[in-house]
């Protein structure tokens, strides 16, 4: 496939950067509310980590989905905010000294360094709640039973047979032993989950039939894929100061990753196979034009 032109290039980073700072504005206005009756080191501790940075994918995804299916920008930004809680709650435990054992994260300190473990293990359980009761809470002027259908797929799929299923699968590579296609299995848990939650919760927001929601569910398998594929090669060809967190570990680590088990340049190619079967599977749903038709070769491409 011929590489994107300039022009839709810019296109998908401007899109990606307006939803990055709409939800930035949202963090900083919704804060003194969430902050109500929390106790004070607590919330400096979640807040350090929610408002450190990062890419903003998840709300994205979400809020794009959410236009696409009538739901304006507004409405569905409680669920947004709670997708990117519980994604930084993920990252919060990730980087516990149990886990990957990681001080940088977003370029800074990572919770722990900064808080130490206790506080880091208990700000990440709070945000992974939080990301379910903000959204309850604060989703208003949609359906109830849209609402209902979004938070249920959103916690089905961070429980044990997603994300958390998937972190288990991840710490213990001896365990593949024989399995093949394991580290897309723990791929399509740890990192794919969330990211097809952020579509199928902006699609159903707005009240998605069941045949839309599966296309959407394929287009974002096949995305979160690609994202977790790239990320495995940029733990191996970036640097700190671009990726703002600590590159080569996953092999100092031992990890079971796209690279260490295929090969750099088969990652390459397949993170490549997997932006264009997400766009496939959103074939004649949307147009070729569309920033979600777009998003996974310009994140295959992308430098952290
Ligand atoms: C990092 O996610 C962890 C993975 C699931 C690969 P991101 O690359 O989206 O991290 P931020 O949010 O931009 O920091
Ligand atoms: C993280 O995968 C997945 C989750 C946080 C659920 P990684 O361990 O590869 O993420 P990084 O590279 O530390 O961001
Ligand atoms: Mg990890
Ligand atoms: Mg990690
Ligand atoms: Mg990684």
């Amino acid at each position: 496939m011929a590489a994107m032109n300039s022009g839709l290039r810019s296109f998908v980073k401007s899109e990606l950067e307006r939803y990055r700072l709409a939800l930035e504005d949202y963090i900083l206005e919704t804060a003194p509310a969430r902050a109500e009756g929390v106790p004070s080191e607590l919330f400096e501790s979640m807040e350090y980590s929610l408002r450190a940075g990062g890419k903003r994918l998840r709300p994205a995804l979400c809020l794009a989905a959410a236009k696409r299916s009538g739901v304006d920008e507004k409405k569905a930004m409680p669920m947004a905010l709670g997708l990117e809680m519980l994604h930084t709650a993920t990252l919060i435990h990730d980087d516990l000294p149990c886990m990957d054992d990681d001080d940088m994260r977003r370029g800074k300190p990572s919770n722990h360094a900064k808080f130490g473990e206790t506080l880091a293990l208990l700000a990440g359980d709070a945000l992974f709640v939080q990301s379910l009761e903000f959204p309850m809470a604060n989703l208003t002027g949609i359906e109830p039973k849209n609402v209902l259908r979004a938070m249920h797929i959103f916690a089905k799929a961070i429980g044990p047979s997603g994300v958390c299923g998937g972190q288990v699968l991840d710490i213990d590579a001896a365990k593949a032993a024989g399995e093949q296609d394991y580290v897309r299995r723990i791929a399509k848990l740890k990192t794919g989950a969330l990211i097809q939650a952020a579509v199928l919760t902006g699609a159903a927001l707005g009240g998605a039939k069941e045949t839309l929601l599966a296309r959407y569910a394929d287009y974002a398998a096949h995305l979160g894929s690609a994202f977790q594929i790239v990320d495995d090669i940029l733990d191996v060809t970036s640097t700190a100061e671009e990726l703002g967190k600590t590159p080569g570990k996953d092999e100092r680590d031992g990890k079971l990753t796209h690279v260490t088990v295929y090969g750099i340049e088969r990652a390459r190619e397949m993170a490549a196979e997997e932006s264009e079967a997400a766009r496939a599977a959103l074939d004649g749903v949307l147009p070729q034009d569309d920033f979600l038709m777009l998003l996974p070769e310009y994140l295959v491409h992308r430098s952290k």
